[in-house]
């Protein structure tokens, strides 16, 4: 397997493009299972997940069409057409591999009136239920039976709009429950629903599918539900987890990089925890520019929280920053709960971390050594490599498939950026 070798101390200069949400793509990929009529999306991002959705998607009788760019900052075009669905089942091994397919289950079911979607079951970062999901499809008139790891719902007479009021902030169970209502009779309302920028991605795509919603971006969001969907062309919001994690990049590297396509609001929390750790963060017509210059950051205490607050899938990019802070952060992971497996590699390059249930305590060290690591999901893999930027010597960071699920040929953006890093192959 492949692995990435980076070598540390350079600093980054120059432009990254960043590339359409993961995030946002996948779910938009599977709201075209909500119309007879091809969805055309732009600025796709070249991923392992896209392509496992694509596959997924295909196995119900998607026909998709891919135009690749020539161009890394361009994004792709997928053409995706959902004119007859002939299966319904998406397998465990589809599932387990990738969470995101379970969320063809509301689209399948509101088009369809049947799906079988296997459970996800848990994860390297937590045990993630999906009782949410399930009550959010019930309470709009499924029946929702759990046999052998399946989930087997149905609405024969279709779906109903209902008022969805859930106990805690869910972004997949939102966007769940936003797609059933779609084609729901009647009108649904989502109280407690998540703010996060890539469900107002979903939504407004959704709205140029002809849905009618409201409320997007605020906790309360309205869907009057239609006869059907109809095709659109719609374009992929850029991914703030990718501009926050090089935003990071140029704050440990050191020099000044300009983040091409990256949205200011979207990452407002972590600019300015940037900010105060002694980044310099300026908005530029093409995007946003993170320079940092000559000292140690300032340490920083962090807490993540749903949109609008700190993302947990910033959470352990911003601890390998802390490593080399001058001075003791403390990091909250109020998301998932167990979300430090970073920790244990990251102290294998030297940096001082103590955990104690959702806190870490970081106490900066001046400086990182490069070693062999490995992470099992790819955020905690990214700050892997973000800590082998900073770091002394030479970092091999195992497991590259994580970072391939979720990075668009990221060693080929922080290469032309300046860092020393490249794919070796094994
Ligand atoms: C999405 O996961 C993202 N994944 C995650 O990104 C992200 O970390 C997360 O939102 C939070 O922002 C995708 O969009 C594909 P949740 P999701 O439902 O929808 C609990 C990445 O690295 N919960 O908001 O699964 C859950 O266990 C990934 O790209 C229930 O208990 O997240 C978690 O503790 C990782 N029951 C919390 O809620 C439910 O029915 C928030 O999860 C649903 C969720």
């Amino acid at each position: 397997m492949d692995r990435i070798r980076i070598r540390g101390g350079h600093r980054l200069s120059g432009e990254i493009p960043i590339s359409g949400a993961k995030n946002a793509a996948l779910k938009l990929m599977a709201a075209s299972l909500l119309s007879a009529e091809p969805l055309t999306l732009a600025n796709v991002p070249r991923l392992a997940d896209v392509r496992a959705m694509s596959e997924l998607l295909m196995s119900f009788g998607v026909g998709i069409q891919m135009t690749l760019s020539p161009q890394l900052g361009e994004g792709d075009t997928m053409r995706l057409e959902a004119k007859e669905i002939t299966s319904v089942f998406a397998s465990y091994d589809m599932v387990r591999k990738m969470r995101a397919s379970f969320q063809v289950l509301a689209p399948l079911l509101a088009r369809q009136g049947q799906a079988k979607v296997s459970l996800p079951g848990g994860c390297a970062i937590g045990a993630r239920p999906v009782e949410l999901h399930l009550s959010a499809l019930t309470q709009m008139g499924a029946q929702v039976e759990l046999a052998d790891g399946y989930v087997i719902a149905t609405a024969p007479n279709g779906l109903t709009g209902a008022e969805i009021v859930f106990p805690f902030v869910s972004v997949g169970a939102t966007e769940t429950a936003m797609m059933a209502a779609t084609l729901a009779k009647g009108t649904t309302r989502i109280v407690n629903a998540a703010r996060e920028p890539e469900i107002t991605d979903l939504g407004n795509c959704l709205i140029a599918m002809g849905a009618e919603i409201w409320g997007l971006g605020s906790s309360e969001i309205t869907v009057q539900g239609v006869e059907k969907l109809h095709g659109a062309a719609y374009r992929v919001m850029p991914d703030r987890i990718e501009a926050g994690t090089y935003a990071i990049a140029a704050a440990i590297a050191g020099g000044e990089v300009e983040l091409l396509g990256a949205s200011h609001e979207t990452i407002a929390s972590l600019l300015a925890l940037l900010t105060r750790s002694g980044a310099v963060v300026s908005d530029t017509p093409r995007g946003l520019k993170i320079a940092m210059n000559g000292s140690r950051p300032r340490p920083s205490d962090v807490t993540t929280a749903p949109y609008p607050g700190f993302p947990t899938d910033l959470q352990a990019q911003i601890m390998a920053l802390m490593t080399v802070a001058d001075g003791t952060s403390v990091i909250r992971e109020k998301i998932f709960e167990n979300r430090f497996m970073h920790v244990p590699e990251l102290a294998r390059m030297g940096a001082d971390v103590r955990i104690d249930g959702d806190t870490a305590t970081v106490r900066g060290v001046a400086r990182l050594k490069g070693a062999p690591v490995m992470a099992t999901d790819l955020r905690a893999s990214v700050s892997l490599v973000l800590a082998g930027l900073a770091a002394e010597g030479e970092t091999m960071v195992g497991r590259v498939y994580h970072l391939d699920r979720g990075f668009d040929r990221l060693e080929e953006k922080l290469s032309r950026a300046g860092a020393d890093i490249s794919r070796v192959p094994e």
